[in-house]
């Protein structure tokens, strides 16, 4: 392979999955090929450790699931690989949805037996709205699990994207015997004895008369060739330009746990994935292999790593150019300089300090309070990307303040929180007394806003759940944006004082947009 350049070799995605689809297991192979860990397990371990200071991450730790989301990079054949980790629980955050803005492309990690889940919907509806690439991988073959049809069924009826399989499994569970590679006409032989020798055989086509000396069940053999034959011919045709724009997801199968199937899908995962891509701003397009100044957006920003000092890590995706240890950059928001300067660092592997990183790569930065969500960072010229979108919480809360005395620390930690991203904050809109709403993505969120109010603020609040489930900033003409400001109910504004409506169920929010055909309704803040 000739060598590419940093920007051409840098690869940022983020796995996308339901709880239990085995996305971890999926991350410590993955880390393993690219020499990144030694022994399978230590990923889990690792997060452990790494919090083991953290007095609010107690309830991760209690409830042995991941709050927060962090970066692992690995080099593998060239590429600079890096995985950006996403909560994988039920109670998972906006956070999780704000990293996939970072990312350039997503694997979305299916098991065979449950199909397409609820968090992965979720979290490809997001995918969806960036246009990116999306990897499918089908985990856990070697259980019985549904029929592979089936599931490129649902993929298109869940979540309306057409599929190509790169592979095709041959039997499943018991007779799982192995995967065809149909790009490289390349047969990987499962052995249930031991998974981790994997046999890989070079047929001509899916009749080389090779396969059925290698499997020996002539049903198993006859299956597949007949399945082969169905997607040849009724199949979506395998084309690069629909898979770049996230309307065609390339399958591949395998037993993560086995580590089976995984080194082929990194090899082709690797070589389709788009490198660094473009970003939208004030000046129009960045593009990484054309703007030569340094140029990154903050994503996320992770507070009280340590309780002993109020330090928090902004993560800051690199959008172009090159980043070295104590350069100067422009905070555009607040138009001051900024010296990245000691206590910059990476956290993958170790949080060791980084002396260069270029387009794709994360770097955190210790941030004293001056970074919120959405900030821009360049050198040269000043301009802004574009904004990073609020998106619907699914859990209210009305809240107060206990002792009304504390209200001005409350005040400071609620917009605290609100920058960190932690939470949205909404006001009542048009009612006699005027109600501060928080909502959140998932129910964790409250406890640990409650922690982190009562621990750094020192202020007790009281939460009292409302009933709704969804937000929707609407925007129209100003006519019916007036008419409708009168009549509808559930009416606050965002911090940015948009409106938006909230609504208890899917028939609420049905009626409304049914009353109001003029106006629009977003999922998200990006209201145009
Ligand atoms: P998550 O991060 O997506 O929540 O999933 P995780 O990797 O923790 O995997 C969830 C469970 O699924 C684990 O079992 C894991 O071993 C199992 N698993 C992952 N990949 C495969 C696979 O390819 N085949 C099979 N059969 N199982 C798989 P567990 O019993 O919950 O935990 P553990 O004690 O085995 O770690």
């Amino acid at each position: 392979m000739t060598k590419m350049n940093e920007i051409e070799s840098r690869r940022t995605f983020a796995i996308i999955s339901h709880p239990d689809a085995g996305k971890t297991t999926l991350t410590e192979k993955l880390l393993l090929f690219g020499g990144a860990i030694r022994e399978a397990g230590t990923v889990k371990g690792r997060k452990n450790s790494k919090h083991a200071m953290s007095d609010w991450m107690e309830i991760e730790k209690q409830r042995g699931i991941s709050v927060t989301s962090s970066v692992l990079e690995f080099l593998y054949d060239g590429y600079h690989v890096n995985i950006l980790d996403t909560p994988g629980h039920q109670d998972f955050s906006e956070d999780t949805y704000r990293t996939l803005t970072a990312a350039d492309s997503a694997t979305m990690l299916i098991d065979v037996a449950k199909g397409v889940e609820a968090q992965t919907k979720k979290l490809f509806k997001v995918c969806k709205m960036r246009g990116i690439p999306i990897f499918t991988f089908i985990n856990k073959l070697d259980r019985q699990g549904r029929d592979p049809f089936d599931l490129m069924e649902e993929l298109e009826n869940l979540l309306g994207i057409r599929s190509y399989p790169m592979g095709w499994p041959i039997g499943m569970g018991q007779s799982f015997s192995g995967v065809y590679d149909r790009m490289e006409k390349k047969l990987e032989l499962y052995n249930p004895d031991n998974p981790k020798a994997i046999d890989i055989i070079q047929l001509t086509g899916p009749d080389d008369p090779k396969l059925d000396e290698a499997i020996n069940d002539e049903g198993l053999v006859a299956q597949f060739r007949e399945e082969l034959e169905l997607l040849d011919v009724a199949g979506d045709d395998y084309d690069v330009e629909k898979v770049k724009n996230g309307e065609l997801t390339p399958i591949f199968f395998g037993s993560a746990v086995s580590s089976f199937g995984v080194q082929t899908f990194l090899e082709h995962m690797l070589k389709l994935a788009p490198a660094p891509t473009p970003r939208m701003s004030t000046k129009g397009v960045v593009n990484p292999f054309e703007h030569q100044g340094f140029s990154g957006f903050i994503f996320k920003i992770q507070a009280n790593m340590n309780p002993a000092h109020r330090d928090r890590i902004a993560f800051l995706r690199i959008t172009s150019g090159k980043f070295e240890r104590g350069m100067t950059v422009k905070h555009v928001r607040i138009g001051k300089n900024l010296k990245l300067a000691q206590p910059t660092q990476f956290l993958a592997q170790s949080r060791s300090l980084v002396e260069e990183a270029y387009a794709g790569d994360i770097i955190g930065l210790f941030d004293p309070g001056n970074l919120r969500i959405g900030d821009t960072l360049v050198t040269g010229e000043a301009f802004e990307f574009d904004e990073m979108p609020h998106f619907s919480p699914e859990h209210f809360c009305a809240i107060t303040v206990k002792e009304a005395l504390k209200h001005k620390s409350y005040e400071k930690g609620l917009h605290q929180l609100t920058e960190e991203g932690a939470i949205q904050l909404f006001k009542t809109f048009n009612s006699y007394v005027e109600k501060q709403i928080v909502g959140v993505v998932g129910v964790l969120q409250f406890e640990v806003l409650e922690h982190r109010l009562k621990n750094e603020y020192h202020v007790d609040i009281q939460l009292e759940r409302l009933p709704y489930s969804f937000a929707r900033w609407v925007n129209g003409p100003v006519k019916e944006m007036e008419k409708f400001k009168k009549a509808q109910r559930n009416l606050v504004t965002d911090r940015d004082e948009r409106i938006v409506v909230l609504f208890e169920n899917e028939f609420q929010m049905r009626t409304a947009m049914d009353k109001y055909p003029e106006l629009r309704f977003y999922e998200n803040s990006f209201v145009k």
